[in-house]
């Protein structure tokens, strides 16, 4: 039933031609992981790989996404579902312009809204502003819970951030700590994590 609701989406997807970025893109990452899951992590935008194998997340940043979730004791088969503000690749990883995000956003608001996450991850600049507007900053706001209509929403660095600036990963680190603490209220109270 989840799975046919986010279909129905995906056929939308593939069909759509909102905005130009269907005109270079190999694949749409529609986004991936449980249907069912607890976490709704939401990324800016497909990379070179994502955009090769329609996956979210498959690439470097996602390599280090992988890490962090390993770290959580969360993955994508079970706790996690990934999607990203835009769904094709803008020519040369660009930032998706705002025309695009306005476009693609309603296809992830409607996969989140048959998802039902308990709590949801923005990563990243793009992501939180595209939920929370543009003055929103992710430097004065990661690590603060925000409320996204009945969503409890945790913004954190972007993993490429966290690649160009190692430094960045402790504070990262910290938000996901919040989000395991969170995660034990809210979902499983005996969640496993031996970092904290
Ligand atoms: N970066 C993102 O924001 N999303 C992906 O899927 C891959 C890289």
């Amino acid at each position: 039933m989840l799975e046919e609701q986010l279909k129905q989406i995906n056929d939308e997807v593939l069909a759509c031609t909102q905005c130009g970025l269907r005109k270079e893109r190999h694949q749409v990452v529609f986004g991936s992981g449980n249907p069912q899951a607890p976490v709704f992590i939401v990324g800016e935008a497909p990379g070179f790989e994502e955009d090769k194998t329609g996956v979210a997340f498959v690439g470097k940043s996602g390599q280090l996404l992988e890490k962090i979730l390993l770290a959580c004791n969360f993955s994508r088969e079970k706790e996690v579902y990934m999607g990203n503000i835009v769904k094709c690749r803008p020519p040369h990883n660009r930032t998706p312009s705002i025309q695009e995000q306005a476009a693609c956003l309603p296809y992830l608001t409607r996969q989140i809204e048959i998802i039902r996450p308990k709590i949801i991850i923005l990563l990243g600049s793009v992501a939180l502003k595209a939920f929370f507007g543009p003055s929103s900053r992710i430097t004065r706001e990661r690590g603060i819970w925000k409320n996204w209509f009945q969503y409890p929403v945790m913004p954190t660095y972007h993993p490429s951030a966290l690649l160009r600036n190692p430094t960045l990963k402790r504070d990262a680190w910290e938000d996901f700590k919040k989000v395991i603490v969170r995660y034990r209220e809210l979902v499983d109270s005996q969640h496993a994590c031996k970092y904290i």
